[in-house]
């Protein structure tokens, strides 16, 4: 019997590729004898990879900025005649914590909060993800075939808690300089909206469109942080990369062929209490 999640041979496109999850993901689909084609506006971690040169001798990077519409067009253009078949699509690409850091605005109150910086992570983290997974289903259509995964967050689902960010002194924690803004929260929340409604109107087509919904992964965020974040979540800590890496390969492989539509919740029960 053929494996179900086998991704050998699948041709998978990585918005968002350089980033944290991203490199997880590529090297897992390399691991396991796939061909993934990297997008991002950055290629500094994926060049600093185990995996660089069998990247390199491919081809497989493209550094574009996905909100500019010319440059995915004719990204795609060199996609069509570079591979075959796209099997899969998964659209991790957003402007997430790593890059929020580098601008404290982001953070401000919503009393506060800049306009450009709202329309900034919108443009990204839905515009940008509209035009990257509208040249991929004309590929996808052509073959009658395709899994897209887009990635949300557990935050589509629940509120931030504004306290876990802030001090408290019983366990004396400080707090910390970030927290989750509400252009994140409504951009995330979106993609579950733009997944349902590609799910029904390709499902004939014999494409599939789902989503995830992880809590908080562990990416060396400061202890105390971690520990109150743990209190909220049922299993008791945050998640592991490669526990959404195996989320994604279950949605965009054909052991969920019969699951289009749905909101994958990779959470630790966070969201059910
Ligand atoms: N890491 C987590 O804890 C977590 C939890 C829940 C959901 N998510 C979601 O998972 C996805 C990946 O998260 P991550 O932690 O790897 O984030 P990350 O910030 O490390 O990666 C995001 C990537 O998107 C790229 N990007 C940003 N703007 C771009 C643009 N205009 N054009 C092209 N590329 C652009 C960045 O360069 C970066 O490499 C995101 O959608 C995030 O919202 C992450």
């Amino acid at each position: 019997m053929t494996n179900p999640f086998s991704i050998k041979g699948k041709t998978i496109i990585i918005s968002g590729a350089n980033g944290f999850l991203g490199r997880h993901l590529f090297e897992y689909v390399i691991k396991n004898n796939g061909i993934p084609i990297l997008i991002d506006i950055d290629d500094k971690n994926i060049l600093k990879s185990r995996c660089k040169k069998f990247i390199k001798n491919k081809k497989l990077i493209f550094k574009i900025d996905i909100t500019n519409n010319t440059e995915v067009k004719n990204t795609f253009k060199i996609i069509k005649k570079r591979f075959k078949k796209v099997h899969s699509l998964v659209n991790l690409a957003a402007l997430a914590m790593p890059q929020m850091k580098n601008e404290n605005n982001y953070f401000n109150s919503f009393e506060n909060y800049n306009f450009e910086l709202w329309k900034n992570a919108n443009d990204i983290n839905l515009n940008g993800i509209f035009l990257v997974t509208q040249e991929v289903v004309k590929l996808m259509k052509k073959n009658n075939y395709g899994s897209i995964v887009n990635m949300s967050s557990d935050i589509s689902i629940i509120s931030p808690d504004h306290d876990i960010y802030k001090p408290d002194l019983k366990m004396n924690y400080k707090g910390v300089k970030f927290n989750t803004p509400i252009s994140y929260v409504v951009s995330k929340t979106g993609i579950l909206g733009f997944s349902r409604y590609l799910a029904t109107y390709l499902a004939k087509k014999n494409i599939r469109v789902n989503s995830i919904s992880p809590s908080g992964v562990y990416n060396k965020q400061p202890q105390k942080f971690v520990q109150k974040l743990s209190t909220k979540i049922p299993l008791g800590r945050m998640a592991k990369p490669e526990e959404v890496i195996n989320a994604i390969i279950y949605l965009i492989s054909d052991a969920s062929s019969f699951t289009t539509g749905s909101n994958l919740v990779v959470d630790g029960g966070r969201t059910i209490i």
